[in-house]
Protein backbone atom coordinates (compact mmCIF):
# COMPACT_ATOMS: atom_id res chain seq x y z
CA UNK A 1 0.00 0.00 0.00
CA UNK A 2 2.17 2.78 -1.42
CA UNK A 3 -0.64 5.04 -2.47
CA UNK A 4 -3.03 6.31 0.14
CA UNK A 5 -5.72 8.99 -0.50
CA UNK A 6 -6.46 10.46 -3.70
CA UNK A 7 -6.39 14.23 -2.41
CA UNK A 8 -3.05 15.63 -0.70
CA UNK A 9 -3.83 15.42 3.07
CA UNK A 10 -0.77 13.08 3.39
CA UNK A 11 2.69 12.81 1.55
CA UNK A 12 3.49 10.22 -0.25
CA UNK A 13 5.18 7.31 1.87
CA UNK A 14 8.35 6.46 0.46
CA UNK A 15 10.82 5.12 3.19
CA UNK A 16 10.50 1.95 5.56
CA UNK A 17 9.26 3.74 8.67
CA UNK A 18 6.22 5.64 6.73
CA UNK A 19 3.78 2.85 6.33
CA UNK A 20 4.56 2.09 10.28
CA UNK A 21 4.06 5.50 11.44
CA UNK A 22 0.97 6.04 9.32
CA UNK A 23 -0.35 2.70 10.48
CA UNK A 24 0.00 3.39 14.23
CA UNK A 25 -1.61 6.92 13.41
CA UNK A 26 -4.61 5.45 11.59
CA UNK A 27 -4.59 3.23 14.87
CA UNK A 28 -4.97 5.67 17.33
CA UNK A 29 -7.56 7.86 14.94
CA UNK A 30 -9.77 4.92 14.52
CA UNK A 31 -9.87 4.11 18.47
CA UNK A 32 -9.82 7.67 19.20
CA UNK A 33 -12.77 8.09 17.02
CA UNK A 34 -14.37 5.31 18.02
CA UNK A 35 -14.37 6.21 21.60
CA UNK A 36 -15.81 9.38 20.86
CA UNK A 37 -18.56 8.59 19.19
CA UNK A 38 -19.53 5.70 21.55
CA UNK A 39 -19.25 8.56 24.51
CA UNK A 40 -21.22 10.95 22.69
CA UNK A 41 -23.94 8.31 21.46
CA UNK A 42 -24.23 7.21 25.36
CA UNK A 43 -24.57 10.32 26.89
CA UNK A 44 -27.41 10.79 24.26
CA UNK A 45 -29.04 7.84 24.54
CA UNK A 46 -28.88 7.89 28.53
CA UNK A 47 -29.79 11.27 28.56
CA UNK A 48 -33.61 10.21 26.86
CA UNK A 49 -33.86 6.79 28.22
CA UNK A 50 -33.48 8.17 31.81
CA UNK A 51 -35.21 11.68 31.61
CA UNK A 52 -37.68 12.85 34.40
CA UNK A 53 -40.82 11.39 34.08
CA UNK A 54 -43.91 12.86 35.70
CA UNK A 55 -44.88 10.28 38.73
CA UNK A 56 -40.92 9.12 38.83
CA UNK A 57 -38.95 12.24 39.86
CA UNK A 58 -36.05 10.14 42.31
CA UNK A 59 -33.66 8.55 40.64
CA UNK A 60 -33.26 4.48 41.49
CA UNK A 61 -30.16 4.01 44.01
CA UNK A 62 -27.78 1.99 42.54
CA UNK A 63 -25.03 0.27 44.12
CA UNK A 64 -21.59 -1.12 42.89
CA UNK A 65 -21.19 -4.08 40.17
CA UNK A 66 -17.74 -5.29 40.52
CA UNK A 67 -18.19 -7.46 36.80
CA UNK A 68 -18.54 -3.88 35.29
CA UNK A 69 -16.20 -2.38 37.22
CA UNK A 70 -13.13 -5.00 36.54
CA UNK A 71 -14.51 -4.63 33.11
CA UNK A 72 -13.96 -1.01 32.53
CA UNK A 73 -10.13 -1.26 33.98
CA UNK A 74 -9.04 -4.36 32.10
CA UNK A 75 -10.65 -3.64 29.09
CA UNK A 76 -8.87 -0.30 28.40
CA UNK A 77 -5.71 -1.73 30.43
CA UNK A 78 -5.72 -3.95 27.74
CA UNK A 79 -6.30 -2.04 24.75
CA UNK A 80 -3.41 0.86 26.13
CA UNK A 81 -0.97 -1.80 26.76
CA UNK A 82 -1.34 -3.09 22.95
CA UNK A 83 -1.20 0.94 21.80
CA UNK A 84 1.91 1.03 24.30
CA UNK A 85 3.91 -2.16 22.62
CA UNK A 86 3.03 -1.19 18.87
CA UNK A 87 4.13 2.58 19.59
CA UNK A 88 7.55 1.08 21.63
CA UNK A 89 7.91 -0.88 18.59
CA UNK A 90 7.36 2.27 16.00
CA UNK A 91 9.80 4.43 17.94
CA UNK A 92 12.68 1.35 18.43
CA UNK A 93 12.22 1.47 14.48
CA UNK A 94 12.90 4.73 13.91
CA UNK A 95 15.34 5.68 16.49
CA UNK A 96 17.80 2.23 16.21
CA UNK A 97 19.58 3.06 12.49
CA UNK A 98 20.71 -0.56 11.39
CA UNK A 99 24.43 -1.11 11.55
CA UNK A 100 25.43 -1.31 8.07
CA UNK A 101 23.61 2.07 7.30
CA UNK A 102 25.45 4.34 5.11
CA UNK A 103 26.46 7.07 6.85
CA UNK A 104 26.65 11.00 6.00
CA UNK A 105 27.09 14.40 7.60
CA UNK A 106 24.18 17.43 7.52
CA UNK A 107 24.96 20.43 8.79
CA UNK A 108 22.10 22.74 9.43
CA UNK A 109 23.50 26.77 9.49
CA UNK A 110 21.16 30.28 8.94
CA UNK A 111 19.78 29.60 6.62
CA UNK A 112 20.22 26.31 4.86
CA UNK A 113 21.09 22.64 5.25
CA UNK A 114 24.94 21.55 3.96
CA UNK A 115 25.15 17.53 3.16
CA UNK A 116 29.12 15.65 3.08
CA UNK A 117 28.93 12.20 1.76
CA UNK A 118 32.29 10.19 2.64
CA UNK A 119 33.11 9.94 -0.72
CA UNK A 120 33.62 13.54 -1.05
CA UNK A 121 30.40 14.69 -2.40
CA UNK A 122 29.45 18.26 -0.34
CA UNK A 123 25.97 19.79 -1.37
CA UNK A 124 23.72 22.25 -0.32
CA UNK A 125 19.86 22.39 0.58
CA UNK A 126 20.04 18.99 -1.83
CA UNK A 127 20.33 15.89 -0.36
CA UNK A 128 20.90 12.46 -2.82
CA UNK A 129 20.81 9.03 -1.25
CA UNK A 130 20.56 5.65 -3.18
CA UNK A 131 16.98 3.76 -2.59
CA UNK A 132 16.58 0.32 -1.00
CA UNK A 133 19.51 1.08 1.49
CA UNK A 134 19.61 2.39 4.93
CA UNK A 135 20.79 5.89 5.50
CA UNK A 136 21.86 7.79 8.75
CA UNK A 137 22.85 11.46 9.03
CA UNK A 138 24.78 12.82 11.76
CA UNK A 139 23.18 16.03 12.61
CA UNK A 140 24.74 19.09 14.24
CA UNK A 141 24.31 22.93 13.90
CA UNK A 142 26.56 25.69 12.73
CA UNK A 143 24.30 28.23 14.99
CA UNK A 144 20.92 27.81 16.51
CA UNK A 145 18.40 24.82 16.48
CA UNK A 146 17.29 23.67 13.54
CA UNK A 147 15.49 20.54 12.51
CA UNK A 148 15.75 18.13 9.71
CA UNK A 149 12.55 17.13 8.43
CA UNK A 150 11.44 14.97 5.35
CA UNK A 151 7.91 14.10 5.45
CA UNK A 152 7.59 11.49 2.77
CA UNK A 153 10.22 9.29 5.05
CA UNK A 154 8.34 10.54 8.18
CA UNK A 155 11.57 11.66 9.86
CA UNK A 156 12.11 14.84 11.86
CA UNK A 157 14.89 14.95 14.14
CA UNK A 158 16.24 18.00 15.64
CA UNK A 159 20.04 19.35 14.76
CA UNK A 160 21.69 21.26 17.52
CA UNK A 161 24.41 23.37 17.85
CA UNK A 162 27.20 21.61 19.88
CA UNK A 163 26.26 18.29 19.45
CA UNK A 164 25.34 15.10 17.31
CA UNK A 165 22.15 14.27 16.52
CA UNK A 166 21.22 10.93 14.52
CA UNK A 167 18.60 10.85 11.95
CA UNK A 168 18.13 7.43 9.66
CA UNK A 169 15.86 6.40 6.93
CA UNK A 170 15.44 3.77 3.78
CA UNK A 171 13.86 5.47 0.84
CA UNK A 172 11.66 2.80 -0.74
CA UNK A 173 10.73 4.94 -3.83
CA UNK A 174 12.82 6.67 -6.23
CA UNK A 175 11.92 10.79 -6.11
CA UNK A 176 12.64 13.99 -5.22
CA UNK A 177 11.05 14.95 -2.19
CA UNK A 178 10.33 17.96 -0.23
CA UNK A 179 13.12 18.53 2.96
CA UNK A 180 12.37 21.07 5.46
CA UNK A 181 13.63 23.27 8.67
CA UNK A 182 10.97 22.23 11.16
CA UNK A 183 12.35 24.47 14.31
CA UNK A 184 11.85 28.30 13.79
CA UNK A 185 15.19 29.61 13.72
CA UNK A 186 15.31 33.03 12.36
CA UNK A 187 13.98 35.55 9.67
CA UNK A 188 14.49 32.80 6.46
CA UNK A 189 13.18 29.67 8.79
CA UNK A 190 10.71 29.26 6.13
CA UNK A 191 13.35 30.10 3.40
CA UNK A 192 15.62 26.71 4.77
CA UNK A 193 14.25 23.87 2.48
CA UNK A 194 15.60 21.61 0.29
CA UNK A 195 15.46 17.88 -1.35
CA UNK A 196 16.16 14.80 -0.77
CA UNK A 197 16.40 13.07 -4.21
CA UNK A 198 16.29 9.08 -3.87
CA UNK A 199 17.81 7.73 -7.13
CA UNK A 200 18.54 3.64 -8.19
CA UNK A 201 21.89 2.49 -7.02
CA UNK A 202 23.70 2.78 -10.08
CA UNK A 203 22.58 6.36 -11.17
CA UNK A 204 23.89 7.00 -7.29
CA UNK A 205 26.93 5.40 -7.74
CA UNK A 206 27.52 7.82 -10.79
CA UNK A 207 26.06 10.89 -9.49
CA UNK A 208 28.51 10.23 -6.11
CA UNK A 209 31.62 9.34 -8.46
CA UNK A 210 30.83 12.75 -10.55
CA UNK A 211 31.94 15.27 -8.00
CA UNK A 212 34.17 13.25 -5.89
CA UNK A 213 36.58 15.85 -4.79
CA UNK A 214 38.75 15.55 -1.64
CA UNK A 215 37.20 12.87 0.93
CA UNK A 216 36.35 14.52 4.31
CA UNK A 217 39.01 12.25 5.96
CA UNK A 218 41.58 13.78 3.63
CA UNK A 219 40.69 17.03 4.48
CA UNK A 220 40.61 16.29 7.94
CA UNK A 221 44.56 15.26 7.44
CA UNK A 222 44.83 18.68 5.98
CA UNK A 223 43.28 20.67 8.84
CA UNK A 224 45.17 18.32 11.23
CA UNK A 225 48.27 19.43 10.02
CA UNK A 226 47.66 22.97 9.11
CA UNK A 227 46.52 23.74 12.87
CA UNK A 228 49.39 21.91 13.97
CA UNK A 229 47.96 18.94 15.62
CA UNK A 230 50.08 16.45 14.50
CA UNK A 231 53.01 18.48 16.49
CA UNK A 232 51.67 16.46 19.75
CA UNK A 233 49.76 13.74 18.53
CA UNK A 234 51.53 11.60 17.18
CA UNK A 235 53.14 7.74 17.67
CA UNK A 236 56.59 8.19 18.47
CA UNK A 237 58.89 9.13 21.74
CA UNK A 238 57.79 13.46 21.12
CA UNK A 239 54.45 12.60 21.78
CA UNK A 240 52.91 14.80 24.51
CA UNK A 241 49.40 14.19 23.43
CA UNK A 242 47.36 10.85 22.84
CA UNK A 243 48.27 8.83 19.94
CA UNK A 244 45.14 8.63 17.69
CA UNK A 245 45.32 5.79 15.49
CA UNK A 246 42.91 3.06 16.44
CA UNK A 247 41.12 5.70 19.51
CA UNK A 248 37.39 6.32 17.38
CA UNK A 249 34.94 3.91 19.28
CA UNK A 250 37.43 2.49 22.08
CA UNK A 251 37.44 3.63 25.71
CA UNK A 252 39.25 5.87 27.12
CA UNK A 253 40.47 6.50 30.72
CA UNK A 254 40.68 9.48 32.29
CA UNK A 255 42.52 11.08 34.54
CA UNK A 256 39.69 11.62 36.82
CA UNK A 257 39.16 8.10 36.64
CA UNK A 258 36.20 8.38 34.68
CA UNK A 259 35.93 5.72 31.36
CA UNK A 260 34.56 7.05 28.26
CA UNK A 261 34.08 5.82 24.44
CA UNK A 262 35.33 7.56 22.11
CA UNK A 263 32.89 8.47 19.79
CA UNK A 264 31.61 11.54 17.70
CA UNK A 265 30.50 13.70 20.99
CA UNK A 266 33.66 13.00 22.79
CA UNK A 267 36.14 13.96 20.10
CA UNK A 268 34.22 17.20 19.29
CA UNK A 269 34.66 18.16 23.22
CA UNK A 270 38.21 17.58 23.07
CA UNK A 271 38.83 19.92 20.20
CA UNK A 272 36.61 22.66 21.66
CA UNK A 273 36.79 21.68 25.17
CA UNK A 274 40.38 20.06 25.73
CA UNK A 275 40.11 20.57 30.08
CA UNK A 276 37.13 18.61 30.04
CA UNK A 277 38.68 14.68 29.73
CA UNK A 278 42.03 14.95 30.41
CA UNK A 279 43.29 11.34 29.26
CA UNK A 280 45.39 9.21 31.77
CA UNK A 281 49.02 10.00 31.82
CA UNK A 282 48.78 13.66 30.01
CA UNK A 283 48.88 16.69 31.09
CA UNK A 284 46.29 19.71 30.07
CA UNK A 285 48.02 21.17 27.49
CA UNK A 286 46.12 21.56 24.39
CA UNK A 287 44.44 25.00 23.78
CA UNK A 288 40.85 25.12 22.71
CA UNK A 289 39.98 25.63 18.91
CA UNK A 290 36.75 27.20 19.37
CA UNK A 291 36.60 29.35 16.79
CA UNK A 292 39.59 28.09 14.74
CA UNK A 293 37.41 25.57 13.26
CA UNK A 294 34.02 25.25 11.79
CA UNK A 295 31.43 22.53 12.46
CA UNK A 296 31.92 20.93 9.13
CA UNK A 297 35.88 21.26 9.76
CA UNK A 298 35.34 19.37 13.07
CA UNK A 299 33.49 16.64 11.19
CA UNK A 300 36.31 16.39 8.70
CA UNK A 301 38.66 16.19 11.75
CA UNK A 302 36.37 13.18 13.15
CA UNK A 303 36.37 11.22 10.03
CA UNK A 304 40.45 11.74 9.63
CA UNK A 305 40.18 10.19 13.00
CA UNK A 306 38.23 7.61 12.24
CA UNK A 307 40.10 6.76 9.16
CA UNK A 308 43.20 5.81 11.40
CA UNK A 309 41.08 2.79 12.49
CA UNK A 310 38.37 2.68 14.69
CA UNK A 311 37.12 -0.18 17.29
CA UNK A 312 34.70 -2.26 16.67
CA UNK A 313 31.42 -0.25 16.85
CA UNK A 314 29.80 -3.74 19.19
CA UNK A 315 32.66 -3.06 21.94
CA UNK A 316 30.56 -1.85 25.26
CU1 LIG B 1 16.52 26.19 10.33
CU2 LIG B 1 14.26 26.72 10.80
Amino acid sequence: MSRLLPFPIFPPQASTLAPRTDHLLFYLLAMSGLMSVLIAALIFYFSVRYRRRPGNERATQVDGSNRLEIGWSVVPLVVFLFTYVWGANVFFFAYTPPPDALELYGVGKQWMWKFQHLSGQREINELHVPVARPVKVLLTSQDVIHSFYVPAFRVKQDALPGRYTEAWFEATVPGTYHLFCAEYCGTLHSGMIGSVVVMEPAAFEQWLAGGATTSPAERGLQLFQSLACNTCHRADALARAPDLAGLFGRQVHLKSGAVLRADEAYLRRSILDPATDIVQGYEAIMPTFKGLVTEEGILDLIEYIKSLGTAAKAEP
